[in-house]
């Protein structure tokens, strides 16, 4: 099902605080992947909270295909989203493949337990995200990396339409990171819409339809093509510090990295 997940002129603060991002406008649609970049506590986790409904704005709205999405009931929600956290503490132990089958609860009916298609499903995540062979474990007992492949299996054994990865690949290696950026082009190939906050911009660059930049303090700077977004001068100003952008060697993509003072001096 095609689908549009959309916040609308949102405006969102934390109790006593300033507001972290004002009359934002940013877009989640099947088929593309959507990039949300910036430094630590530029609102990036927030936004995604505000996306999938865990916030309320406390001004504009969060629209699900032109309807808002406060009108949806939780049930008609995840099947529709699914919501990666940043940061996940496990508090009961459940091997790995019990893990997974929790993203199934939406689409089991009333004291209904697995049936075989919902096992399935659930052997086709952990082939996609490289966790077969981890299918027996205790999740407690996982590395860090392990994990976020894991949790990841399970927000895509929920098989919603869109999906909201929180920094998703931020404690795997380099082969996984793109294993799991590539699955996710071959997600939004598929029809998903995916929103990724990803502190990699690099992989944004590459991997994703388009950006949103956040600054902190400032809301989003900048939205749109990778290219138009990544620009020095907007990084520059998002991270307040020098950033520099080239163009990758063999994927043409923006190359970016941070400047060291004594390289700036040298210029
Ligand atoms: N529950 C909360 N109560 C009060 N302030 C909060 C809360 N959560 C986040 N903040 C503040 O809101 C701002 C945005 O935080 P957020 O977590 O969205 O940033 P982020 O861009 O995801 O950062 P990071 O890259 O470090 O994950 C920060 O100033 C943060 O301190
Ligand atoms: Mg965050």
């Amino acid at each position: 099902m095609t689908r549009c997940l959309e916040a609308d002129s949102a405006t969102f603060a934390y109790e006593d605080g300033l507001d972290v991002f004002t009359n934002v406008c940013a877009s989640v649609h099947s088929g593309h992947v959507t990039g949300i970049v910036g430094p630590n506590g530029s609102g990036k986790s927030t936004l995604l909270r505000v996306l999938c409904g865990l916030l309320k704005p406390q001004a504009g709205h969060v629209m699900l295909d032109r309807k808002r999405l406060s009108s949806f009931s939780s049930l008609e929600r995840a099947r529709a989203l699914a919501f990666l956290p940043q940061a996940v503490v496990p508090i009961f132990s459940l091997s790995v493949f019990e893990v997974v089958c929790l993203g199934r609860y939406p689409h089991l009916g009333p004291l209904r337990g697995l049936r075989p298609h919902d096992r399935h499903v659930a052997e086709r995540c952990l082939h996609d995200t490289e966790t077969v062979s981890l299918r027996q474990r205790d999740f407690m007992t996982l590395s860090g990396g392990e994990r976020q492949r894991v949790l990841l299996a399970s927000i895509l054994a929920q098989e919603p339409d869109v999906l909201l990865l929180d920094e998703p690949t931020s404690a795997l290696d380099i082969h996984h990171q793109v294993e799991i950026f590539a699955l996710l082009r071959r997600l939004a190939r598929n029809g998903y819409g995916i929103a990724v906050v990803t502190h990699d911009l690099d992989h944004a660059a590459h991997f994703c339809d388009t950006l949103v930049l956040l600054a902190p303090g400032k809301g989003v700077i900048a939205s749109g093509l990778p290219e138009t977004v990544l620009t020095e001068s907007l990084l520059t100003t998002a991270y307040a510090a020098p950033i520099r952008v080239a163009e990758h060697p063999v994927t043409g993509a923006p190359l970016i990295w941070a400047e060291t003072p004594e390289e700036g001096n040298e210029c």
